[in-house]
């Protein structure tokens, strides 16, 4: 083996917004850019792992040395990841919908006179959530992340909580911070253990660190 901090892992990374159609040429879609969890992608495989990147649309290039599975919605991005454990380390970077159309239609609504037409929305499948909670080939390791424009490292305890993952990477998306679609990143991650602020890096830096932090809880 090589001796990298991940040489023999298997790291699985959602990243990405999902889209979620309303009729064949609409859809419910969100600003990730899938910068922080390509970048995570990348740095997972520079220390070593094998590397499944799921990742909704997006339009920044595709990371070197790893596996890329292309989905568009919430759906489809939980089915990927289920069909691609087991896998030690589970990162969910992805923006998944919280909501997606009751009815999505197979043909173009028409404008017509009837006014615009009401959009039932239901909940999507919790991604992070259901892995976290798996009995069988659980990953040891389960990350995820929040974007809060409040009350940031409150908001992430009660995630991690809920979610019943190992640690919450978060951040505060307000749009003065830059950080959605940006270049820079400051996270404060949140373990049952407590919280550890890191100062603004390059969302690449944030990566690499990161990775260096989940390769020695392995
Ligand atoms: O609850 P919230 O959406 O803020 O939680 C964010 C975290 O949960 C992220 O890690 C995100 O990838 C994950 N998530 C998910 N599936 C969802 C919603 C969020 O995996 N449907």
């Amino acid at each position: 083996t090589s001796g990298k901090a991940l040489a023999g892992r298997h790291v699985l990374v959602t990243s990405g917004p999902t889209h979620e159609p309303i009729d064949p040429v609409r859809m419910i879609a969100n600003r990730s850019s899938g910068r922080q969890g390509h970048a995570l992608a990348a740095a997972a495989a520079r220390a070593g792992a094998k590397v499944t990147l799921i990742s909704g649309p997006v339009s920044i290039q595709d990371p070197a040395g790893v596996q890329i599975v292309r989905v568009e919605t919430a759906r489809e991005m939980l089915d990927a990841v289920e069909k691609h454990l087991p896998a030690d380390i589970a990162i969910f970077a992805a923006a998944v919908a919280d909501w997606r159309v009751a009815d999505a239609k197979d043909a173009k609504i028409k404008k017509g006179q009837k006014g615009p037409p009401e959009l039932s929305l239901v909940e999507n499948p919790d991604i992070l959530a259901t892995i976290a909670g798996r009995k069988k080939e659980r990953p040891k390791l389960v990350v995820g992340f929040a974007a809060e424009t409040q009350d940031v490292v409150e908001n992430a305890r009660a995630k991690l909580q809920r979610k019943g993952c190992d640690l919450i990477v978060a951040n505060d998306v307000s749009p003065a911070t830059g950080i959605m679609g940006g270049g820079c990143n400051s996270v404060h991650i949140v373990s049952k253990q407590g919280v550890e602020s890191w100062p603004s890096l390059a969302k690449e830096d944030v990566a690499a660190r990161l990775v260096t932090l989940f390769a020695g809880m392995m």
